[in-house]
């Protein structure tokens, strides 16, 4: 392995995040609303995606750089057909963990052939329990008991421990605070709270629905008392809290309130190859050209190092009226 990438702030490169389709069964109003995200969306043509040969080879750079982790993301990932078939090739790079985010939909029938094909864990999208507040979160009305058989199934065949993601938004869900955290206490599956963002452009985030993670631990704090756990790795995402009568833990993803770019370790492919080192960045550098024109792993291995090392990203400490407007990339293309 080569000496892992840094940039101009000391960050290593560390997650590569990887999207694999564009397209959701899903309409979530943070992610991709329907207004906007309709039936006759251009979603990405099929030869436009970089194929699973294609990712591997960039994985495989990657990670001669310095990545440890991969994530599998969307839109949905188990939308793409034999996706077992990637993490197959993904799982045989040395000294890498592989894990993916789905909304849970498709993991019933698929959690023990993505864990016989190599997969480690899984973080699952669930923004409540009660199933006529999910539907209006998730526009499709889906049911809340699907997910948690999914849930069920991946812990089931060893992909844990599961992570839950809870995208809260004031006046639509935050009632659902509580009751998510007494329903996943004690099962060892960890719910993490995420702080709704202003990513992509679709979605009309306003600053007044945030509920702020100080909050979020007051609410759960205020019936099951909880203490703050120190940080794992730097640069960890998740702010994590723990129950003091020893009903596990929970996290808080708090982009909005306390921004977290000076550890941020991630870099993102975008389904059509495009490589992004932020999730609120405005524009990408192709790497499917590269691949396609035929360059060495060792030019595309030169490339990705020189965009890393020009890397300034820091979004979420300077966002603001002005920045929540710009055009940015959306969260179901880049990855979540
Ligand atoms: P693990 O601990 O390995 O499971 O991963 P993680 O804690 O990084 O969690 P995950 O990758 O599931 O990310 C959780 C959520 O945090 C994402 O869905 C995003 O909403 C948010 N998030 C993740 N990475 C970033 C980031 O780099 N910047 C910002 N602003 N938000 C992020
Ligand atoms: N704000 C916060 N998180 C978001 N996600 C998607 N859109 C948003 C948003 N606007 C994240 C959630 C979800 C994952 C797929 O993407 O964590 O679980
Ligand atoms: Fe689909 Fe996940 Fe986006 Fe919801 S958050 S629309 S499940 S990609
Ligand atoms: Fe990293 Fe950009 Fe998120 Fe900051 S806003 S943590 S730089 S992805």
């Amino acid at each position: 392995m080569n000496d892992p990438l840094v940039d101009k702030r000391g960050r290593r490169v560390r997650d590569l995040r990887i999207s694999i389709t564009d397209r959701c069964n899903f309409r979530c109003v943070y992610c991709m609303p329907k207004t906007v995200f309709g039936r006759d969306y251009p979603f990405l043509p099929r030869n436009e995606l970089l194929s699973f040969e294609e990712i591997a080879r960039l994985a495989r750079i990657f990670a001669a750089q310095g990545v440890q982790k991969i994530r599998l993301t969307g839109g949905e990932p188990l939308l793409r057909r034999d996706i077992e078939q990637l993490i197959e090739l993904l799982a045989a790079i040395p000294g890498i963990e592989i894990t993916l985010t789905t909304n849970g939909s498709l993991l019933p029938q698929r959690a023990r052939s993505l864990k016989a094909a190599g997969l480690q864990r899984v973080t699952v999208s669930l923004d409540a329990l009660d199933d006529a507040i999910f539907a209006r979160m998730n526009d499709v009305g889906f049911p809340v008991a699907r997910v948690l058989e999914g849930i069920a199934a991946a812990e089931a065949a060893g992909l844990a421990p599961v992570k839950i993601n809870m995208v809260v938004k004031r006046g639509m869900n935050d009632g659902e605070i509580v009751p998510m955290a007494e329903h996943f206490r004690g099962t060892g599956q960890i719910l993490r709270f995420i702080e709704y963002m202003d990513v992509g452009s679709s979605n009309g985030w306003r600053m007044e629905e945030v509920v702020p993670s100080a909050e979020i631990v007051a609410r759960i704090g205020a019936v099951h008392p909880i203490d703050a756990v120190v940080p794992a790795y730097a640069g960890e995402v998740a702010e994590r809290w723990r129950y003091r009568d020893g009903g596990g833990e929970i996290g808080v993803i708090s982009s909005v309130t306390h921004a977290f770019c000076g550890g941020c370790t991630r870099v993102r492919l975008s389904t059509e190859g495009k490589l992004y080192t932020c999730l609120f960045a405005q524009h990408g550098s192709d790497l499917r050209q590269l691949l396609r024109d035929g360059r060495t792993d060792d030019e595309i291995a030169a490339a990705v190092a020189g965009i890393w090392l020009a890397r300034d990203d820091r979004y979420s400490e300077i966002r603001g009226e002005q920045t929540a407007a710009q055009k940015k990339i959306e969260m179901s293309y880049i990855g979540g």
